[in-house]
């Protein structure tokens, strides 16, 4: 098969065309580098546009070629603090509406990434249901993605699937700076000695999946029985101290955990992903644990030092 994959240098985009290569099929990415970086990638046998997809006219740039099978859309801009919401709409809105408007030209299935960032203060476990209530404009930016792939899916004869993903980590994060998830920045300030820094007393959590069961996501979705926005995670709720503490043994080392007031008015304290949507969809079941995922990736992180 020939996929497209956007954001392949990204964490979860490289992830995917590592699987997708290992798989035997052929994949062209297109990445803007804005977060992403070739390092990811190495060993990568396929053809790369390193374009901002929001400006790049798909059709004519791959016109003249043999069509993909399916599009894998996971560019976006991933830094949630980003608060210019023309520059965040844009980017990810109109990126996304270039590669549908692709996607219906040669009748291609979609697979994008969506974000648990829709449901906003929406209390756990989060569903499908729910209506988006975004706190920030990199959840709305999302939000507005579902809604433009719902309609683009009425009467399509392909399937557009969104994947909500929530909180991801893995191997591959080391470009995302203060955007990686919390179990490399935990592993980071345990590496150089110092506490592991957590708000008070540390019950709140996240559902925090493995980058291989999304990967196994974005491969099965396309093949699901119908288009939507499912969510991904793990299906579990992990507190920040069984982070801490899984990260202190597969490191051996022996540092208290420094508990601080959270600063914030509003903090969602509880997400817990109800993923029965995407395994009746197109059989989602996460195979990682979350402390076997931090105790592989602690060791993948630990065999790089060396
Ligand atoms: N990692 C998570 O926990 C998480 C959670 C929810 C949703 N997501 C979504 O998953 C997808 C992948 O995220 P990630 O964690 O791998 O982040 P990432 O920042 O590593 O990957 C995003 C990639 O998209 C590229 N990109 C950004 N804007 C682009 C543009 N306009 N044109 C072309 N390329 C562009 C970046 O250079 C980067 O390689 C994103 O859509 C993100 O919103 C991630």
């Amino acid at each position: 098969m020939r996929y497209l994959v956007t954001g392949g240098a990204g964490f979860v985009g490289s992830n995917l065309v590592r699987r997708l290569e290992a798989d035997g099929h052929d994949v062209t990415v297109i990445d803007d580098l804005s977060s992403g970086h070739f390092k990811n990638l190495v060993g990568f046998r396929g053809d790369f546009y390193a374009e901002d997809i929001s400006r790049m006219d798909l059709v004519s740039v791959f016109a003249g070629r043999p069509a993909f099978d399916a599009v894998f859309h996971q560019a976006s801009i991933t830094d949630t603090t980003v608060m210019d919401q023309r520059f965040m709409m844009e980017r990810n809105v109109e990126g996304f509406r270039r590669v549908i408007d692709y996607a219906l030209r040669h009748t291609l299935p979609v697979v994008y990434a969506s974000s648990a960032g829709v449901y906003g203060a929406n209390p756990s476990p989060q569903t499908e249901t729910q209506t988006p209530a975004p706190m920030n404009v990199y959840g709305f930016s999302k939000a507005v993605l579902d809604n433009v792939a719902a309609q683009a899916a009425k009467g399509y004869s392909r399937t557009i699937v969104g994947l909500r993903y929530f909180n991801v980590f893995g191997p591959g994060e080391d470009f995302k700076g203060a955007a990686a998830s919390m179990i490399y920045q935990l592993y980071r300030q345990m590496k150089a000695g110092k506490a592991p820094r957590i708000f008070k007393w540390g019950e709140q959590g996240r559902d925090f999946v493995y980058v291989g069961d999304v990967v196994e996501a974005n491969i099965l979705a396309l093949s699901s029985r119908r288009s939507g926005s499912f969510n991904v995670g793990s299906g579990s709720f992990t507190t920040f101290n069984t982070l801490v503490d899984t990260i202190r043994e597969s490191l051996k080392l022996d540092l208290k955990t420094d508990y601080f007031d959270n600063p914030y008015d509003f903090y969602q304290e509880h997400t817990h992903a109800d993923i029965r949507a995407a395994g009746e969809a197109f059989g989602y079941s996460p195979k990682t644990t979350v402390v076997e995922g931090i105790r592989e990736y602690v060791r993948i992180l630990e065999s790089r030092g060396r």
